[in-house]
């Protein structure tokens, strides 16, 4: 529960429309991913990459509730602008130091919308020839027809609003708040 003093004392004054995800929530579904997750992979070396920054707090929630031994590391991927053809090639900025052949990979990444992203990330990836490639995503709108590769592992199903806290974030704000949040029209991105 949280109470509005809490939140408004979290995010500045700034109006958030409605808590989408409270702590709590978040909490009981990233144990049951990682359930999931130590299930899944049965033999072999596991790589769990995350995608920053918006993983970053998902990530380590998550990492800490997969049973098995596994490695962690990131990526940066370079962002494009609204002018982006869904035929280029993503950049990494940082790219993982360790190999990625013959392990498994678990791509992190907070929230699938468009699909963009991940459809270059795999791409990427699977040039680098793991033993197999799987996506976990804290937040999925369902908005994006043939995605490269569906997340196999999803938190949540999204509502197609914009996001903000756990690691989202609106322009830079906004990743530390403990709960997922809608914004208040008033501060809504515009694209
Ligand atoms: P996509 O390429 O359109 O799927 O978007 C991927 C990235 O955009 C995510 O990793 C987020 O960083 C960002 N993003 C998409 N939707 C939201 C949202 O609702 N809130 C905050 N960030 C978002
Ligand atoms: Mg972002």
């Amino acid at each position: 529960m949280h109470v509005e003093s809490d939140i408004l004392r979290r995010t500045g004054g700034r109006a958030i429309a409605e808590v989408t995800f409270d702590a709590a929530s978040i909490a009981t579904r990233v144990n049951e991913l990682g359930e999931e997750i130590t299930h899944h992979y049965r033999d072999g070396e596991l790589l769990v990459l995350g995608l920053l920054k918006g993983s970053f707090i998902f990530m380590s929630d998550l990492v800490r509730a997969i049973m098995r031994p596994h490695q962690v590391d990131f990526l940066v991927a370079s962002s494009y602008g609204s002018g982006t053809t869904s035929s280029g090639t993503v950049q990494l900025v940082y790219d993982p130091e360790t190999t990625l052949t013959g392990r498994h990979i678990l791509l992190v990444e907070d929230i699938v919308d468009s699909g963009r992203t991940l459809n270059r990330l795999v791409r990427l990836l699977e040039q680098r020839r793991p033993r197999t490639l799987e996506i976990c995503a804290l937040l999925h709108k369902h908005l994006a027809p043939g995605l490269a590769l569906e997340p196999r592992f999803v938190g949540f199903d999204a509502p197609p609003q914009f996001l903000v806290g756990y690691g989202l974030d609106h322009a830079e704000d906004f990743r530390h708040l403990p709960f997922v949040a809608s914004l208040a029209p008033g501060e809504q991105p515009t694209e």
